[in-house]
C-alpha cells in the first residue's frame, strides 16, 4: 500500500509537544537547552525512534535520525525550541510531520531507492543564545562548533555547559550525514497566503537578516532636579533609536526593521536611565539595501550621541546573507502541489529557517503552510487541521520524488 501520513497522529503530538513548557496564557516556552526544551527532545526523540529512525546526537545537539539505507537520504527537518512567546506549530510542525512522512513510508513497507533522514536542529530562535539558527549553521559548517559551545545567555550560562547537563551533548561530528536534498514544511508566519486563500507555498528564497545588540551609556541621575539641558539619558536614546528604526525601514524598499527588547538600568521611575541595552533586527531580500540600512543605523547612533551626550557600541549577533533555494527542488514541491489540488505560490520567506543553512550543503527549499492572520511567536498562532494535512502530504510526496532522483 502506498505511504499515507497518519493524521490523527499527527494532530495529537503537536498538542502533546505543545504541552511541554506552556504558560498560562497558552504560549509554549521551550528556549534552547532548558528543561523544557530537554524535555521536548526526550518526547520527540522516542517518536523518532518508534518511527524506524536511527537518531544520532552530534556535538551541537542536533538530533538526526536516518532510515536504514546506504545511499544519501533525502533530508527533512526543523527545530522545536521556541520563542519565549511561542506557538505551537513554528518548527514543531515541520519535525512531526517529517516523523509522520519516515513513519508512512517504513509502515508501507514501500522500499525508495533513498532512505529519508529527519534533523532537529538546536536552538533554532537564538533567543537564549545568539545566532539563531545555530544548530543547523554549525551541521552546515558555517559556525565552528567551538564558538557556538562558547555562547553565553543573559545569566552567562555558557551552551556547551547546558548540552551536557540536559544529556544533549552528543558525540557524533556535526554535518553529518550530508543529504542529497532537503526539503522543510514550515508555518509561514505571515499574511500572504491566506490573503490569496492559498493552501501551499513553494519558498524560492529568503530574506538577508541583520541581528544587532546597541547599549548605550549615560549618566544616571534624579528625575525630579536635573534640568533637561543637562541630562545624558540612554533611555531616551534608546527610544529615538526605536523610532529610528521604524522611519528606516519605511524609508527603503522591501525592508523591515524591529526594536525586539529594551533594558534599562537602574529602571527606576526616578532616576534617568544610565544605561539602556537594546536589540535591532533589520531584514531585506536585497543586500545591497539591508546594507543601506545598516549605514543608516550607524549615522543615526552617531548622531544621536552627538545631541544627548551618550556613548553607545554595537555588537553583531547575526549577519546571514539572502537565500535563494534550488529551482528543481522548488519545482518538484510546484508539481506535487499541483497533483494535490492545491496550486503552490512561489513565494519569499521573511523568517529565518534551519534550510537556509542546509541549502548551503544541498540542494533545498522549503514548503510553507498558511498562517490565520499571519501571526507567529505568539500564542495565537494557528494554522487549519486540513491545511497541516495537506503540507505534511506535500512533504511526504516531495521526499519520494526526491528519493528517485
Ligand atoms: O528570526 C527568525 O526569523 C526565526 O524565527 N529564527
Ligand atoms: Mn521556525
Ligand atoms: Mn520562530
Amino acid at each position: 500500500m502506498s505511504p499515507c501520513i497518519d493524521t490523527v497522529r499527527l494532530h495529537e503530538r503537536i498538542e502533546r509537544l505543545a504541552a511541554i513548557g506552556r504558560k498560562d496564557d497558552g504560549s509554549c516556552c521551550r528556549l534552547a537547552l532548558t528543561d523544557e526544551d530537554a524535555e521536548g527532545r526526550r518526547l520527540v526523540k522516542s517518536w523518532m525512534e518508534e518511527a524506524g529512525l536511527a537518531v544520532r546526537i552530534d556535538r551541537i545537539g542536533n538530533m538526526i535520525g536516518v532510515q536504514p539505507g546506504d545511499a544519501t537520504p533525502v533530508m527533512t527537518g526543523s527545530h522545536i525550541d521556541t520563542v519565549a512567546t511561542g506557538g505551537r506549530f513554528d518548527g514543531n510542525y515541520g519535525v512531526l510531520a517529517g516523523i509522520e512522512a519516515a513513519h508512512a513510508v517504513a509502515s508501507s513497507g514501500v522500499r525508495l531507492a533513498r532512505p529519508f533522514a529527519v534533523g532537529v536542529f538546536t536552538n533554532e530562535e537564538g533567543v537564549r543564545f545568539e545566532p539563531d539558527m545555530m544548530g543547523s549553521m554549525v551541521y552546515a559548517g558555517l559556525l565552528p562548533l567551538e564558538d557556538a559551545l562558547a555562547a553565553r545567555d543573559q545569566s552567562g550560562v555558557r551552551l556547551g555547559d547546558e548540552l551536557a547537563r540536559t544529556g544533549f551533548a552528543g558525540e557524533a561530528p556535526c554535518g553529518f550525514p550530508r543529504p542529497h536534498a532537503y526539503v522543510e514544511l514550515h508555518i509561514e508566519q505571515g499574511p500572504v497566503l491566506e490573503r490569496e486563500n492559498l493552501v501551499l507555498g513553494a519558498v524560492t528564497d529568503l530574506q538577508a537578516i541583520s541581528w544587532q545588540e546597541i547599549s548605550f551609556s549615560g549618566v544616571s541621575n534624579h528625575a525630579g532636579t536635573t534640568p533637561m539641558s543637562l541630562r545624558k539619558d540612554a533611555g531616551y536614546s534608546a527610544a529615538r533609536l526605536t523610532v529610528y528604526v521604524r522611519e528606516l525601514a519605511q524609508s527603503i524598499a522591501g525592508q523591515v526593521g524591529t526594536v525586539g527588547s529594551i533594558r534599562l538600568q537602574p529602571g527606576l521611575t526616578n532616576v534617568i536611565p544610565r544605561k539602556a541595552v537594546m536589540t535591532v533586527d533589520l531584514r531585506n531580500t536585497d543586500d545591497k539595501r539591508l546594507k543601506l540600512a545598516e549605514t543608516n543605523l550607524g549615522t543615526f547612533l552617531m548622531r544621536i550621541a552627538a545631541e544627548e551626550g551618550v556613548t553607545y557600541e554595537s555588537r553583531r549577533l547575526v549577519r546571514t546573507l539572502p537565500v535563494v533555494f534550488d529551482p528543481k527542488i522548488v519545482a518538484v514541491i510546484e508539481d506535487v502541489a499541483r497533483s494535490l489540488g492545491h496550486p503552490a505560490k512561489p513565494m519569499t520567506s521573511g523568517a529565518g529557517h534551519d534550510a537556509q543553512m542546509l541549502a548551503s550543503i544541498c540542494p533545498a527549499a522549503m514548503i510553507f503552510v498558511p498562517s490565520v492572520g499571519g501571526v507567529s511567536h505568539n500564542p495565537g498562532e494557528f494554522t487549519a487541521p486540513a491545511h497541516l494535512e495537506i503540507g505534511a502530504e506535500a512533504l511526504l510526496q516531495t521526499m519520494m520524488r526526491l528519493a528517485e532522483t
